[in-house]
């Protein structure tokens, strides 16, 4: 790169050099071997999406156009009629798996539930009778609002099933935050619970659910499913017990054809600022989407696979990867009510060994933590059945990936770093684990039928180097629109760079190809006229043996126009050495990138949902008033960060 393209690009400064094709053995019985679906792909990629819709999902009636496109609004299957809830159940019990399990549900405090096709689907015809019972009509609104118990995805089936959508609201948000959502997607029921279990304690729901209702003027009933056991009061007329309603109601609920284009969900995304965007997605692409995607990226075979996804399905990877993909592929799941360290650093692991999972995804953030609370915990466990590991959520630091793959994978699983957004869907950007030779840190290549390019400011393709990412070509997975507001669906995502999809992150290509995230480029540093990206500082760190986890931010300085502030959590018995890890970023990617100022912290800032806040630690390095909070998980984090730098000594 010329001196002259380091004020607009961004820096590529991290080499990581180590790669790792996939075993004999893992390609002797993986679904996608060599190259073929990416031909196929690349030759037409609207018929390969139309052969996986065919091939993937039932419909109940052919679609007459694979793809509408009048940017940037997009239909996929358009015509085409099914039913997402059938696909996800019924077919799968006519089709003599009834009694296979579905769910293997673990509750924090050690209880369990086994629940198998069959019996999932008579669950779900008897809320979907329940919902209609209540008023709730295709095309309505429903607010969701639990904690990960299986009545969550009972919820979300049952609206599919009679066309109504969904709104999930993470049980960990405030009544304020749930109020803000029902209010925007006028919704009419809402489904919730007493209290659920976090950390060995019930957390109240009901109560919250009680604040938020009091001003959304929309919502005419509320179900409330006992899981806490906690006291709570109910509305005569309003409120009603789950298990109650469910106790009359038939198990004959039919599922009603849909158009391909009828609004299957919203999800509201914070980002980092500004009034939440309703997302909005719908029947047909997203369904062929991620049970595309959930079949190849994770080598699904759905006869000896156990699965488990970690998310919580109030985000998009629990709808993609927990509810909708998992169960239209037939699969059998894991899913984890609580927290990972209730009650011992070990209960993941504990899980993994107890159920035989074979294919484990959880987020960087996650990761890192496990790294941290060192390799004795997963080394209690038996978890020789595990044969791939997945990550999605933020960039994951070479160092992380290799730890992922040596101690929880034995360094035999392969590891898919998987790329997407609330906003694609599904997944885009990923390994396909028998047909990728793997490099720690990197997202690989865009999957087979998505178009990604990696451009400059000016908007023209970069071919080696950092620059922003982008979709070139629609895909079916897509969000049609943010609920009520075009006009911010436009200038988010479209106005930008014309005729191309903004993702807003930083990317790179190396001289092969292989795609790099760099984080958000609302995070990237301009150091003197060099744009450095967060990740690739932060991977730096996390490269040191002593580090666990690190954010760097950019912050105001006099001299270089920016300069790095660290902060930086240590693995256990480790000591905080500032000019050690100075010297050994300078190493690793070059002296520009060499933080000024290390703060040892034992816990980052995150959202609620694990990424780190950068934009509070930039308040934080700047000495400002902290904006909106309300995201963050755990607000004392970032009292005690403030406390400090207000203590630093300064160096100018
Ligand atoms: C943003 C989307 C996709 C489900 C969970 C997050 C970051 C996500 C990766 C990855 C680097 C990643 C991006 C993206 N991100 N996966 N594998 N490597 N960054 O969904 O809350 O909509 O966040 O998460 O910055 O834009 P989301």
């Amino acid at each position: 790169m010329s001196a002259d393209d380091q004020q607009t690009n961004i820096d590529d400064l991290l080499l990581e050099n180590r790669k790792f094709p996939p075993s004999a053995a893992f390609k002797k019985n993986s679904l996608a071997v060599g190259t073929h679906l990416y031909d196929q792909a690349a030759a037409d990629d609207e018929g390969f999406w139309a052969q996986q819709a065919s091939e993937l999902i039932d419909w109940d009636q052919d679609w007459h156009t694979i793809c509408e496109w009048n940017v940037p609004y997009a239909k996929w299957f358009v015509g085409g009629k099914l039913n997402v809830s059938y696909n996800c159940l019924d077919r799968h019990v006519l089709a003599g798996n009834g009694d296979k399990v579905a769910i293997h549900w673990e509750g924090e405090p050690g209880d369990t539930r086994t629940i198998t096709y069959s019996e999932l689907l008579v669950e779900v015809e008897k809320f979907s009778n329940v919902l209609k019972s209540l008023g709730v009509v295709k095309g309505d609104r429903v607010n969701i609002y639990l904690p990960m118990i299986p009545e969550a995805a009972v919820a979300m089936l049952s609206c599919a099933r009679i066309g109504a959508a969904h709104s999930v609201v993470f049980g960990g948000f405030s009544s304020q935050a749930l109020a803000d959502r029902i209010n925007d997607a006028e919704a009419k029921v809402l489904i919730t619970a007493d209290g659920g279990y976090r950390r060995g304690e019930v957390f109240e729901l009901k109560p919250a659910a009680d604040e938020a209702i009091a001003s959304t003027p929309t919502i005419e009933h509320v179900v409330v499913v006992k899981r806490g056991g906690n006291k709570v009061n109910m509305v005569a007329g309003r409120d009603h017990w789950y298990h109650e309603l469910m106790a009359t109601a038939s198990d004959n609920c039919p599922a009603e054809p849909m158009d391909s284009e009828q609004l299957l969900f919203l999800l509201y995304t914070s980002g980092t600022t500004g009034k939440p965007k309703g997302i909005m997605h719908t029947t047909g692409g997203y369904l062929t989407h991620v049970t595309y995607t959930h079949k190849y990226v994770f080598d699904l075979h759905p006869e000896s696979d156990v699965y488990w996804c970690t998310a919580d399905v109030g985000w998009i990877t629990g709808h993609s990867y927990i509810v909708y993909g998992p169960l239209s592929n037939g699969a059998t799941q894991v899913i984890y009510e609580g927290v990972p360290n209730y009650p011992a650093n070990d209960r993941l692991w504990s899980i993994v060994e107890k159920y035989g999972v074979t294919i484990f995804y959880t987020a960087p953030t996650a990761i890192r933590t496990f790294m941290k609370w060192g390799d004795d915990e997963p080394a209690k466990h038996d978890m020789s059945t595990l044969r791939l590991l997945g990550s999605v959520g933020e960039p994951i630091n070479p160092e992380a990936w290799m730890w992922y793959r040596d101690t929880i994978g034995r360094g035999e699983c392969p590891v898919v770093d998987t790329w997407w957004q609330t906003e694609t869907g599904g997944i885009m950007i990923s390994p396909l684990p028998g047909a990728t030779t793997l490099k720690p840190g990197s997202a690989t290549f865009p999957i087979p039928g998505i178009s990604a390019e990696v451009v400059d400011d000016a908007g023209h393709r970069v071919d080696h180097g950092g620059g922003y990412l982008t979709l070139t070509r629609p895909w079916p997975g897509m969000l049609r629109g943010i609920w009520n507001d075009p006009e911010r669906y436009q200038e988010t995502y479209w106005s930008r760079f014309e005729g191309r999809y903004f993702a807003g992150d930083g990317a790179k290509l190396d001289s092969e190809g292989y795609l790099w995230l760099l984080g958000r480029v609302d995070d990237v540093m301009n150091i003197s006229g060099h744009r450095i990206s967060t990740t690739e500082v932060e991977s730096a760190l996390v490269s040191h043996p002593a580090v666990a986890e690190a954010a760097v931010v950019g912050a105001n300085d006099p001299t270089t126009g920016q300069a790095i502030i660290a902060y930086v959590t240590l693995r256990g018995g480790y000591e905080a050495d500032e000019t050690e890890l100075r010297n050994h970023v300078a190493k690793e990617i070059g002296a520009i990138a060499k933080p000024k100022m290390i703060y040892f912290t034992p816990e980052l800032p995150k959202t609620r949902s694990g990424k780190i806040m950068r934009r509070l630690l930039r308040d934080v390095a700047e000495g400002r008033n902290l904006g909106d909070t309300t995201t963050l998980a755990d607000a004392s984090v970032v009292n005690e960060l403030q406390k400090r730098a207000a203590e630093a000594p300064s160096e100018d």
